[in-house]
């Protein structure tokens, strides 16, 4: 598919994590804001904790960076203590919505089914969900990785309706890679992008250009190698968001890379 791979934006978005306060996070954002003339190929975002949404938009509303939130609600609105629904998030401005990230999925106890919803609620409300899926250590090991990200795609498959599909964006974590400073090789991340990207064609032939980033210990001096790969259009980066000059650099490799 690396003839299709032209034709796919190239994305990079930070994810904060519970990170920040009002004064950092004017200090990374203002920083950002000079990304210059790479926004012209990248879409950059941030996803930031949602208390910080009104200052991110105050800051970033009249440039070219995306902001969006970490989670939705699978629910529009109602008794649900402490839930931010993707209709609040994109009051502010918000066009991102991580749903399923892995450590929602193990503290949180979120079934793919219920991140299925999240990214359909995130849809609703006209934001594009970043559908997170990955397998763990003891599961690679075990040679499940692709039973383990399959069962987690499929429930988004089963889920939403065509139409829905082709407007979200997926990224694979495989979560031994997640702030563990140990990437993914570029074949292993490679193989399982390739997978995903089989599996959404297999539903409808025109999901085959769903944008599929990879995330887990991505770096300025790793990320145009993950970035090169054909069906790697992007990064969603968690540790090295935080820091304006890594995730510039990283902005970077995503407009210098080439297919291989
Ligand atoms: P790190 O980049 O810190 O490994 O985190 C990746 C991640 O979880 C992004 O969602």
């Amino acid at each position: 598919m690396a003839n299709e791979r032209a034709k796919r934006t190239k994305w990079v978005v930070g994810n904060w994590k519970m990170h920040g306060r009002l004064a950092e996070n004017e200090a990374l954002l203002r920083a950002l804001l000079q990304a210059g003339s790479v926004t012209e190929t990248v879409r950059i975002g941030v996803c930031v904790p949602a208390p910080y949404l009104a200052q991110t938009e105050a800051l970033l509303r009249s440039g070219p960076l995306a902001w969006g939130v970490q989670d939705v609600s699978a629910y529009a609105h109602g008794a649900y203590t402490g839930e931010t629904a993707a209709e609040m998030a994109a009051e502010f401005g918000a066009t991102l919505a991580i749903v399923g990230h892995s450590e929602r999925r193990a503290y949180h106890g979120e079934t793919s089914e219920v991140v299925a919803l999240k990214a359909q609620r995130a849809l609703a409300a006209g934001l594009t969900p970043i559908v997170c899926v990955g397998e763990t250590l003891q599961q690679r090991e075990t040679g499940a990785t692709q039973a383990v990200v399959g069962a987690q795609i499929d429930a988004v498959l089963d889920t939403l309706s065509v139409q829905e599909l082709a407007r979200i964006v997926v990224a694979y974590e495989p979560v031994w890679a997640i702030g563990t400073g140990k990437s993914a090789t570029v074949d292993e991340a490679q193989q399982v992008h390739a997978f995903l990207r089989a599996r959404l064609a297999a539903k409808d032939a025109g999901l085959g250009d769903v944008t599929l980033l990879y995330g887990g210990s991505v770096k300025p001096d790793n990320a145009e190698a993950l970035f090169g790969q054909a069906d790697i259009d992007g990064g969603l980066i968690g540790g090295a968001s935080l820091k304006s000059h890594d995730f510039l650099a990283i902005c970077m490799a995503a407009s210098t890379a080439r297919a291989v």
